[in-house]
């Protein structure tokens, strides 16, 4: 659970819908939920968290929105991480905590594996596959049941899940009492590194309810008797940390790529609240920027749309305030986020054939994190003159030349 006495402030991205909350048009004028989006530093334990979570019940519901297997480039990603994991560890049996629409598991025997998805709506796809899964929250109860039913586990994986819980100790001590002594548990979420370095602030939305560190997760981990012993920079997501953990006294040594990571977090200070306010500091300016860079551009009636309708532009359209009077719609490939509005600003959400009009001329890139994907789709919008504008890492506008130029490095 977080420990409230003990965090510091140090961000606050004012009034926040919940970032899934997409309106249908009979709902626009029903009065919205917000909460206050703040995100604080635990001195004594390093850990990234926003300061007033959510309660997941209303969070996970039968209508959740994001698919991970409709990304082409996310399916891509899964299915050469199932391999790796195989490979390495040779599983007997794996159990996924988060599985959403099977995008992981899909790769592993069904006989195999076992999956736990809390939101109906998804865990029924892999149901309807053949692959034995829980709609149920992680926690001990359901723990204690998968144990007995299958025994130990060798291998737990679980993408953009853990970062998602609040309750961290019960979560963590019912992995360590299912996993197998020699068992690994693989986790994989949006980095605090990348954060910093990206400026990407839009990390934060109710559903993040902690943003990790190497070092975070490891006193929260150690606690549950558990310990990091490898860990691998991702690019997933906007910037991810892949962890590998095991129990306190498994076989598993430390390898050196984990020392020198950690390495990297002591020097770059991840360990002070000094570094989290100078990133409150950017991010302030990065609002002020982009509005003016909207600002200009409207006034030069130029007709601007947003691509992607993500969680993470949840966080910068209501911090931000941009709202139809900048951005005419945005566009998303999701069938469910079709023809609804987006939570607290209300623009309308449609498909890309009826956003991507040649009137088009510029697009804020919501889904920043697929920008490679992206831009080479949408190579025929830069030949007729079409630019993209990005927060990430700074406010500014991205041409074609631009984006030759920089070769996407700068997103990495
Ligand atoms: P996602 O990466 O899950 O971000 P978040 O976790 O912040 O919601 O969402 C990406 C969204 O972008 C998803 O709704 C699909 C959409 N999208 C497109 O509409 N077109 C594209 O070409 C790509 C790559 C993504």
């Amino acid at each position: 659970m977080i420990e409230k006495k003990k965090i510091i402030k140090f961000l606050d991205l004012g009034k926040q819908p919940l970032a899934n909350s997409f309106l249908e048009k009979k709902n626009l004028n029903n009065e919205e939920f917000f909460y206050n989006l703040s995100i604080g530093f635990n001195p004594n334990n390093f850990l990234v968290s926003i300061l007033n979570p959510a309660n997941p019940k209303k969070q996970y519901t039968n209508k959740y929105a994001h698919r991970a297997s409709q990304s082409k480039t996310m399916r891509k990603k899964f299915k050469e991480t199932s391999i790796k994991l195989k490979n390495r560890f040779k599983p007997k049996i794996t159990l996924e905590i988060g599985s959403n629409d099977g995008a992981f598991i899909k790769n592993f025997n069904k006989k195999k594996c076992v999956a736990v998805e809390p939101c109906k709506n998804l865990a029924v796809i892999t149901k309807l596959l053949g692959y034995r899964t829980y709609d149920k929250f992680w926690d001990r109860n359901l723990s204690n049941y998968i144990k007995k039913k299958y025994g130990n586990i060798n291998l737990i994986f679980s993408a953009n899940t853990i970062s998602h819980i609040p309750n961290t100790k019960e979560t963590f001590d019912s992995i360590e009492s299912i996993l197998s002594n020699d068992g690994v548990l693989v986790i994989e979420d949006p980095y605090i590194g990348n954060v910093l370095r990206l400026n990407s602030y839009d990390q934060f939305y109710d559903e993040h309810v902690y943003i990790f560190s190497i070092l975070s997760l490891s006193n929260l981990a150690k606690k549950s008797g558990l310990r990091i012993f490898d860990c691998e920079k991702i690019d997933n997501h906007g910037g991810s940390m892949r962890y590998y953990l095991c129990k306190i006294n498994s076989k598993f040594k430390e390898t050196a790529k984990l020392r020198s990571n950690l390495n990297e977090e002591y020097l770059l200070k991840f360990n002070k609240i000094s570094t989290y306010k100078k990133f409150s500091k950017r991010i302030i300016k990065s609002k002020k920027k982009l509005i003016n860079i909207l600002k200009n551009l409207k006034n030069k009636n130029e007709n601007i749309i947003s691509y992607g309708a993500t969680y993470k532009s949840t966080t910068v359209f209501n911090y931000c305030k941009i709202n139809k009077n900048y951005l005419d719609c945005i566009i998303d490939t999701t069938i469910n986020k079709q023809n609804k509005y987006s939570p607290g600003m209300h623009i309308p959400i449609i498909s890309p054939e009826k956003g991507m009009t040649n009137k088009v001329n510029y697009a804020f890139l919501g889904a920043w994190n697929f920008n490679k994907e992206i831009f080479q789709k949408e190579k025929l919008f830069f030949q007729r003159g079409g630019k993209f504008i990005t927060h990430i890492p700074y406010p500014r506008i991205i041409g074609k030349k631009k984006i030759n130029n920089e070769n996407y490095k700068l997103f990495k």
